[in-house]
């Protein structure tokens, strides 16, 4: 099963230094079942507070977040973590990965029963030599694959991604551009990955610029 996700007058708002400041203004957007997409947008457009958003890791401050027919927003905190480790496979921009663990540690800390499927994927992102290995001990590089590693594990229905090559050479970055894009295909995954990276845009049928879509940084622009 795959997801759609349409939003609708989403904002979030915060507080800060005592003013009230929105941060996301997304009137209208849509991702359609089974579509890959890049989200492009200069540092600060609103890229990873609309991904915090669509993963239910934060809550919007106005409007709808729908997937299929959950109102996403609107579930209790223990319906929506449900949702996201059943459903969901996340990169986030900090790996959340335990530094003290080994490479199959974390990566089979919630779904011990996928052995087989790690293995692939851990040949097919080129870190299969490292599984024994303490993560606090590899690269950048090695420990973004072993984040996508595990977002990929459990074949989930909506892939969201934070700059996952942005610690990745670019023939390393291709490579793995291709066996998320060859997973999401398989599975029928719905994929949004955030990238600052043209070479990887280029890679999708379909590219989004948050500069654009987020109403709260052009006017912000437009005030300066
Ligand atoms: N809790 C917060 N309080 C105040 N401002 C915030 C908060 N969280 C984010 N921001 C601001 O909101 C804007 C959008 O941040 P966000 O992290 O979504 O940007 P981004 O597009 O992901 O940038 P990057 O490409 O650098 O990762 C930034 O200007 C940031 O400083
Ligand atoms: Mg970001």
């Amino acid at each position: 099963m795959s997801i759609t996700i349409q939003i609708n007058q989403l904002e979030k708002s915060v507080q800060h230094e005592g003013n009230h400041t929105t941060l996301l203004s997304l009137p209208h957007y849509v991702i359609e079942s089974g579509e890959q997409v890049a989200m492009m947008g200069a540092s600060g457009s609103g890229k990873t507070t609309f991904l915090e958003l669509l993963a239910g890791i934060t809550t919007p401050s106005a409007g709808s977040i729908l997937l299929n027919d959950w109102l996403f927003h609107e579930l209790r905190d223990n319906e929506r973590s449900h949702i996201r480790l059943e459903k969901m496979g996340l990169v986030l921009q900090d790996f959340m990965l335990f530094p003290h663990l080994t490479v199959e540690e974390n990566v089979l800390y919630v779904y011990e029963q996928y052995k087989d499927k790690m293995n692939t994927l851990l040949t097919s992102l080129r870190i299969q030599h490292l599984r024994k290995k303490k993560v606090k001990h590899l690269s950048k590089g090695e420990q973004q694959r072993v984040a996508i590693t595990r977002a990929l594990l459990h074949e989930p229905s909506f892939l969201l991604m934070d700059e996952p090559t942005s610690n990745l050479d670019p023939a390393t970055a291709r490579v793995i551009i291709q066996t998320i894009q060859e997973e999401a295909k398989k599975t029928g995954a719905t994929l949004l990955i955030v990238t600052h990276d043209e070479k990887v845009a280029n890679c999708f049928p379909r590219t989004d610029n948050m500069e654009k879509l987020n109403f709260a940084y052009n006017h912000q622009e437009a005030l300066l």
